[in-house]
């Protein structure tokens, strides 16, 4: 098996955050620092020319593309994986694009993805699930060995503070009853043996990395705080919105990939949950169960909107602790502070 922890220099992933948030620029600097630098999938064709014509294809020529940059600011340091939503309708696709594009992991969460080894060959990068719950890492890993005899390289539980969708039902997150980050670990670290576990979801400072390696954990993933860095690949529009926010601004939403969400309050936002919709205009067929003749919006447009900054139209995801940043950091600067032996 490959171990993970043998090319990172600091036990810190950067966790993919979707459309344009995180891209080469960001994943190659967390690299360059000894973390992994992740590369997010979703929707990774949209500044592309032929991205509504062919989203597909524009999305492995941009993949391609975006590895390729990260890598070359990597400078061989640390590690650069590609994060898959299991809920994406190109899954397979990506993930076989993924698997010859030259990153040395891939991560996939947002469901269960149980067929993430019939598309990476075991000499191919590592693979890891992302799992919210001791039950969903048993699932997946009893199923992998039996239908693959594979193990996943690594695993991440994704506590229910963290950011973009969350696999807690809605009522958990708002009445503030989901099992905490520490219990979710304590679950999965009981599943996984010796496979290495990294914690994520409102992950802030060394302290609450200290906190997670103590449990035994071999890492933490953090979003948030990246996207909000100077290399973040989002727009300072984007930026801006989340940089400006206060707790009060963020609310658990129900999502057109079907599951809840933590995001910004926009007038979007407050359209859709008081009931209205923003029907789509153009469709591409991104998300599984997504139909576009009943969604209450369109989540790629959505999304596209906020990374241009676009506060009345975007979907602006956020960590719970987006209150807690109101300054841009610089890649090496969030390292440095979440380094727990600094
Ligand atoms: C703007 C944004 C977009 C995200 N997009 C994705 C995504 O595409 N796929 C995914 O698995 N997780 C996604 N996430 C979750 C992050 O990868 C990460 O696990 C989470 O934000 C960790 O919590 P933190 O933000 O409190 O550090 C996203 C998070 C944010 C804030």
């Amino acid at each position: 098996m490959k171990n993970v922890l043998d090319h990172m220099k600091l036990p810190i992933i950067q966790g993919g955050m979707g459309v344009g948030i995180s891209l080469g620029n960001l994943a190659g600097h967390v690299a360059r620092e000894g973390g992994m630098g992740v590369i997010a999938a979703a929707a990774i064709g949209f500044r592309e020319p032929d991205f509504y014509q062919h989203p597909l294809e524009a999305g492995e020529r941009a993949m391609k593309k975006e590895v390729e940059k990260a890598k070359e600011i990597a400078q061989g340091n640390g590690l650069v994986a590609i994060n898959i939503m299991t809920a994406s309708n190109d899954y397979e696709a990506m993930a076989r694009a993924a698997a010859k594009s030259g990153c040395d992991a891939i991560i996939s969460g947002a469901g269960l993805p149980l067929s993430l080894p019939d598309y990476v060959p075991e000499d191919g990068p590592m693979i890891a699930p992302i799992v919210s719950s001791g039950r969903a890492a048993k699932i997946i890993m009893k199923d992998w060995l039996r239908h693959h005899n594979r193990v996943p390289d690594f695993l991440v539980v994704e506590g229910s503070e963290a950011g973009g969708h969350l696999g807690f039902k809605p009522e958990e997150l708002k009445n503030h009853t989901a099992k905490t980050l520490e219990e979710n670990v304590k679950d999965v670290l009981k599943e996984a043996g010796d496979i290495p576990v990294f914690a994520a979801g409102g992950v802030f400072d060394k302290n609450d990395v200290k906190k997670m390696l103590d449990l035994g954990a071999a890492g933490v993933q953090v979003g948030t705080r990246f996207a909000l860095s100077v290399e973040g690949d989002a727009t300072q529009g984007f930026k801006d919105v989340l940089l400006n926010a206060t707790e009060d601004d963020v609310l658990i939403i129900t999502s057109p990939v079907g599951m809840p969400g933590r995001a910004i309050i926009t007038p979007l936002i407050e359209t859709v949950e008081s009931g209205d919709r923003v029907p789509p205009t153009r469709c591409i067929r991104c998300i599984r169960i997504c139909n576009p003749a009943t969604t209450k919006y369109c989540i790629s447009n959505a999304l596209i909107k906020a990374y241009y900054g676009n506060y009345e139209e975007g979907l602006f995801f956020t960590g719970s602790n987006v209150g807690r940043i109101n300054k841009m950091l610089t890649v090496k600067e969030i390292m440095d502070e979440l380094n727990p032996n600094a």
